[in-house]
């Protein structure tokens, strides 16, 4: 009853996100917008799910939400704009996630933003670039790291049930150590542009 009011939700969500695309040219602010919306969307999506899942049996209950429900709400916002919709982080839990070389750089760049002092809740970056010879508008959003995080990217916050079960679907995890306002990672989105 429960999975099927949440996939009705994402699929409303995803519809109206599927009407925005039918425009012709395209500003890069408008691009901009439909980036910031669709991250938005995809964070409401995986937080509703994984704060289902926290209530129902705790954080060890929730990890298989990121494990298996995070890469496929990517994957639906993928599908329905025909972007790159994607996180990444410089450590990575599931090395699938992992930066290519742009991506690697802005994060770099987000963490110098940071150190500089500036507040990692609205650090964005965004080019319009040439990629296998196509040009594409590219977006990363940092994503900073809040109290419920740390229950599974934290350092001693990590419960030993959640660490046996990390180390069982991780071997190589690396997204641990987290403290409250570090940026665990990014928003990534590529749109083609014609
Ligand atoms: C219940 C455990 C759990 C909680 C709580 C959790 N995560 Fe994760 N996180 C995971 C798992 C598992 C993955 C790997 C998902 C995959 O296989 O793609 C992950 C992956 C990620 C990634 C993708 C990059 C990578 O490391 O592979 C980001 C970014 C991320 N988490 C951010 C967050 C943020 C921000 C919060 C808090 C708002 C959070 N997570 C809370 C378990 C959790």
């Amino acid at each position: 009853m429960k999975r099927s009011v949440l996939v009705m939700t994402s699929g409303l969500l995803l519809a109206s996100v599927g009407i925005t695309f039918a425009a012709g040219h395209i500003s890069t602010d408008d691009r901009v917008k439909k980036s910031r919306q669709t991250a938005k969307q995809f964070m409401q999506s995986l937080k509703g799910e994984l704060q289902t899942a926290m209530k129902a049996g705790g954080p060890v209950n929730a990890l298989d939400v990121c494990n298996t429900k995070a890469r496929l709400i990517s994957q639906q916002h993928s599908d329905a704009s025909g972007w790159r919709v994607a996180r990444t982080s410089l450590k990575t839990r599931n090395p699938a996630n992992a930066p290519d070389a742009w991506e690697r750089s802005v994060l770099e760049k987000f963490d110098a933003r940071k150190k500089a002092g500036e507040a990692p809740k609205a650090m964005e970056h965004y080019e319009v670039m040439e990629q296998d010879g196509k040009k594409v508008f590219r977006w990363m959003k940092a994503i900073p790291t809040q109290e419920v995080c740390l229950k599974c990217h934290g350092g001693d916050t990590v419960a030993p049930a959640v660490e046996a079960k990390l180390k069982k679907l991780y071997p190589t995890d690396q997204a641990r150590g987290y403290a409250v306002g570090d940026i665990r990672g990014a928003f990534t989105i590529t749109q083609p542009v014609n």
